[in-house]
């Protein structure tokens, strides 16, 4: 497949935005570029600049939703790294053929005008691996 061009964000699961912004955005002073809520994933989102890249944090809008049963499971911490492609789905059809498991098979519609799509844990090394490129108009 062609190459990721960098690593887009790094996505962190947070029990609160506002109390994680004081860490991100206050004491380490990194610009918030916005926050919006993702409907199909029950998150609210928070990304903060940092350079060519981002951080993203993510809090739960509902007891069941996957970040709410991470931060259950595992507590606050990592989620997931996200490269962007220039080719979201020629990346995924050279994942599939490569026998990468995928959590989203198509692309779908994520934070920030981006097309996204997730490859599962148990084939990246246990790593939540999200590939991400932006939405064409
Ligand atoms: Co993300």
């Amino acid at each position: 497949m062609q190459p990721p061009k960098k690593i887009d964000h790094l996505g962190i699961a947070v029990a609160s935005l506002d109390e994680a912004t004081t860490l991100y955005g206050e004491v380490m002073g990194l610009p918030c570029e916005g926050t919006e809520v993702v409907e199909g994933q029950q998150v609210r989102v928070r990304f903060f600049t940092l350079g060519e890249s981002r951080i993203e944090l993510l809090e739960p809008t509902s007891d069941d939703s996957p970040v709410a049963r991470f931060i259950a499971k595992r507590g606050p911490g990592l989620h997931h790294v996200a490269y962007r492609v220039d080719d979201l789905s020629a990346t995924l059809a050279a994942l599939k053929a490569a026998d990468v498991r995928l959590i989203d098979e198509s692309p779908r519609r994520g934070a920030h005008g981006m097309l996204i799509a997730f490859a599962h844990p148990k084939s990246t090394d246990g790593v939540l691996t999200e590939f991400c490129q932006p939405a064409p108009d």
